[in-house]
């Protein structure tokens, strides 16, 4: 066996109603509470902020946050002791870095890359309202520079020391919502447990139970937004896929969706969802066993068809759990069109940090044909 190492995520607090102990948590003094817009609409914060009367709202967190959306944060938490990010995966990543500069005071343009933040941020905690990005898992901050192109923070300095995981955040997301960030915490599953380079027994085993997860409740909350037993899976999962990613990093996929989310504001669950089969029916040489793995895993019925048959299986498992939850499946249904082919595929090379993880190489002339096969 290949020498390892592996980091458990944040103090995880877990169950309904969860998020209300975020003010017996936190450090005294001032937060800087760092959400939404539509988070602040639909009221989910109310009754936390209830609790945190001297917090200072920051919620002009945008999708795909901007250096400038980030530099504001920074800006209004000056003087606070603690940072809170409320919300899905931007707001959660505007937070991390915020409370890592505030604190440190350092120059973001020296802090791009992995490993690069080793100062000590201010104490964190990090609540989602979505079943998907795994964010208040990991040390990774992304951050979009120049209008389009997206850069990562990646330093263990990132790591928030409280997740809360509270199912009642997450009764009132929109089925197209629920389904796409669902589809992000399983591709996060998948990714890990193919990761070309990190991948271990402890981050395998974290992301066979995120899939099993997934793939048991996927429909569910689709169908039943009201089950809260569900819901709290769906949350359990994707932080558990957080916590193998934060590990094993993810690969293809993500290289080739993140492209459409900084050109074409595609948010990223479905950006996801729009190549994942194409880029695992790319990586099926190489990543044969691993599928036909998590294949016999999800379908017991399989066992006996072999490893290409449970394989094939796997990727068609999957893509029927993303008709079924009703994802869109082509890139024309997002506006994405053959004239965008060759800045998709140029766009998708900058994401070296991820696709020095996948199983096997994607050229920008594989980019191309697998965008090509999306339209
Ligand atoms: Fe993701």
């Amino acid at each position: 066996m290949q020498a390892y190492e592996f980091r458990y995520g944040p103090k995880l607090i877990a169950g309904p109603g969860a998020a209300r102990r975020l003010a017996e948590l936190l450090p005294r003094g001032r937060c800087l509470f760092v959400t939404d817009e539509n988070v602040r609409a639909l009221g989910l914060a109310d009754a936390v902020l209830d609790s945190l009367p001297d917090a200072v709202i920051f919620d002009a967190v945008e999708q795909d946050p901007s250096r400038e959306t980030l530099m504001a944060a920074v800006a209004a938490g000056e003087g606070c002791e603690s940072v809170v990010g409320f919300g899905g995966g931007s707001p959660m990543d505007v937070a991390k870095l915020a409370a890592y500069l505030i604190a440190t005071g350092e120059d973001l343009d020296i802090l791009w890359g992995v490993g690069k933040a080793l100062g000590q941020k201010l104490p964190l905690a990090l609540v989602p309202t979505t079943a998907g990005t795994g964010s208040e898992a990991t040390a990774v901050t992304v951050i979009t520079v120049g209008g389009s192109e997206k850069r990562g923070v990646n330093s263990p300095s990132l790591f928030a020391d409280w997740a809360v995981l509270d199912a009642e955040l997450t009764l009132t997301l929109p089925r197209s919502v629920t389904a796409a960030t669902g589809i992000d915490a399983m591709v996060h599953a998948i990714e890990a447990y193919t990761s070309a380079r990190l991948k271990n027994p402890m981050s395998d085993m974290f992301a066979r139970k995120a899939l099993r997860l997934i793939s048991d409740n996927l429909l569910k909350v689709c169908d039943s937004p009201d089950d809260i037993d569900a819901r709290g899976k769906m949350l359990l999962a994707a932080h558990l896929a957080g916590i193998a990613f934060a590990n094993a990093p993810v690969a293809g996929v993500h290289a080739l969706a993140y492209p459409l989310g900084g050109h074409f504001h595609v948010p990223h669950g479905l950006s996801n969802a729009l190549m994942l089969t194409h880029v695992l029916g790319h990586n099926m040489e190489a990543a044969r066993p691993l599928y036909a793995q998590l294949g016999a895993m999800l379908d017991p019925s399989v066992k006996d068809i072999g490893q290409q048959g449970q394989a094939q299986a796997f990727v068609q498992h999957l893509a029927g759990l993303s008709r079924a939850a009703g994802v869109p499946q082509r890139l024309a249904e997002v506006g994405i069109g053959p004239e965008h082919l060759d800045l998709l595929a140029a766009e998708a090379m900058k994401q070296e940090r991820l696709l020095i993880n996948n199983p096997c190489p994607i050229s920008q002339a594989d980019a191309r044909r697998l965008y090509e096969a999306a339209l």
